[in-house]
């Protein structure tokens, strides 16, 4: 019985479902669209937002360290990664790569794990950019109601109008269909690193030495109080919480993990990539080392050009900059921002219909959601369906802790993936693999701890939240899934009369 939890699908099976014609996604991507795509959704709401609030809260000028830890968390967790893309080179990520490997149970639980990720994600992402928006629409003179403009409105009623609007446009953009997508795409993207490139040149100008003393500011207790607050780890050890000092780094490295979380996507399209095997570990290793450099050159400027205790938390690169007395500069990179979090948006909305629509194929889901518009030949069901509940959600929520939750279900994910590189090596030996993961098993057993540690420095509110999700998810999956898998029914018309072999 508990080996139907660990029926795994062959490798070969899941590459043969994207080539049933009614299930089949366009094969258009070349390794330079993965390129665009990934630095198109990493580069975002991290960088531009949550870098003035982890400085001024946790880590001081040492943020840029932050951003090095978290780089290399993801670094590891990209070699294995781009193994399983390369080797399992259909849509679904993560997910995919669970079921060919660890079985039905783990990548069910992994995929539930990536509509968090991918679902709150956009709706976080549409709400800074909206705020980006909001503050460019105020420069012009222009200022929404309260009630529309966020949670906070008159009557205690509150949607952000603009991060609902910007979800729906950009589900309408996905269902017409990839190509145009990745076009619109690629010129977005070339504003948003020339805006960040802005930053780090003209911003070098204005660097003080002093601002960087102290680089690592000392430790500091929080008051009493911060109990479910406090990082799981100093609950779990029973240490004073504090912020600031080397665990505050590691606090701060925790959070802005947000700003690299997008790569993985690149994985997400390998189905409608042209040659996956070659072209999947290039697109995700090279946009990740375009944005770790990026993001540390940023930090390391923003902190000299004003004092960390100063920063503000809501624009901070645009702000560092009118603080020098240079407002014309913080407009131009509001509007960099603005146009920058439209892709980060579209591309995290598009990996988290894939995936639904990988489950869907799986009948862990409903079947009716895999079916592709006969004439876009995009998953058009499950992205309206996601596209308008995603809508809805980023019109009333807000952002600090959704990042948080974001990130442990993504820390997650890179665990069960590093795991799965592991057990795959063992089981198919003999599978194509176009890129190998280097130093197995010791290089995806540091990505686990690595990837265990920085989730252990979230709070532990954080876990408690993500503990429910993913106890509603395996609701979900006793109740329908189970009973619906395509993969459980084909084992048991292959089994014949019961008793037969689950595998
Ligand atoms: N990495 C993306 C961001 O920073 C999700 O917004």
């Amino acid at each position: 019985m508990s080996s139907t939890l660990f029926r795994t699908k062959k490798v070969e099976q899941s590459i043969q479902d994207t080539e049933e014609p009614e299930h089949a996604l366009n094969k258009s991507l070349s390794a330079l669209d993965l390129t665009v795509f990934g630095v198109g959704v990493i580069i975002g709401t991290g960088i531009f937002v949550l870098t003035g609030t982890v400085a001024k809260n946790n880590a001081g000028p040492a943020v840029a360290l932050a951003f090095v830890v978290a780089g290399v968390v993801c670094a590891l967790a990209a070699l294995c990664y781009a193994e399983f893309a390369s080797t399992v080179p259909v849509a679904g990520s993560a997910y995919t790569f669970s079921y060919a490997s660890l079985g039905e149970l783990p990548a069910w639980i992994i995929g539930w794990d990536l509509v968090l990720e991918f679902a709150l994600g956009t709706a976080v992402v549409a709400v800074g950019w909206s705020g980006y928006v909001a503050s460019l629409l105020d420069n012009a003179g222009w200022t929404l109601p309260a009630a529309l403009s966020g949670r906070e409105g008159a009557d205690g009623f509150g949607f952000d109008i603009l991060a609902a609007a910007l979800v729906l446009v950009l589900t309408g953009i996905l269902v017409l269909g990839m190509k145009l997508s990745a076009r619109v795409t690629s010129v977005v993207v070339a504003i948003k690193v020339t805006v960040v490139l802005v930053v780090v040149v003209a911003g070098a100008f204005f660097v003080k030495g002093s601002n960087y003393d102290p680089f690592v500011p000392k430790a500091q207790e929080v008051e009493a109080g911060g109990g479910l607050h406090s990082p799981l780890i100093q609950l779990m050890f029973g240490w004073a919480p504090s912020n600031f000092g080397v665990m505050g780094i590691f606090t701060a490295a925790s959070v802005v993990f947000f700003a690299f979380i997008g790569f993985d996507v690149v994985a997400t399209a390998a189905e409608e990539t042209r040659n996956p095997q070659r072209d999947m570990p290039r697109g995700i290793l090279g946009s990740l080392l375009i944005c770790t450099t990026l993001y540390v050159a940023v930090a390391v400027v923003v902190t000299g050009m004003q004092h960390y205790s100063k920063l503000s938390v809501d624009a901070p690169l645009a702000d560092a900059f009118k603080a020098t007395g240079h407002p014309w500069f913080a407009g131009f990179i509001s509007f960099g921002a603005a146009v920058g979090l439209t892709t980060v948006c579209m591309i995290l909305l598009l990996g988290q219909t894939r995936v639904f629509f990988a489950m869907s194929r799986d009948g862990l889901l409903p079947r009716f959601f895999s079916r592709v518009h006969p004439r876009f030949r995009t998953p058009h069901r499950p992205t309206i369906l996601l596209g308008v509940v995603i809508a809805v959600l980023a019109g009333f929520t807000s952002l600090s802790e959704l990042a948080e939750l974001v990130n442990i279900g993504t820390l997650f994910a890179f665990v069960v993936v590093a795991i799965g590189v592991i057990i795959l090596r063992r089981t198919r030996p003999e599978l194509p693999r176009a890129f190998r993961t280097p130093l197995v098993p010791l290089l995806p057993v540091v990505s686990v701890l690595a990837s265990l540690w920085l989730m252990l420095n979230l709070p532990a509110e954080t876990w408690v939240r993500f503990g429910v999700w993913m106890a509603l998810g395996a609701l979900v999956y006793f109740l329908y899934g189970r009973s619906h898998s395509r993969l459980g029914r084909d084992q048991k018309e292959a089994a014949g009369p019961p008793g037969g072999s689950t595998r």
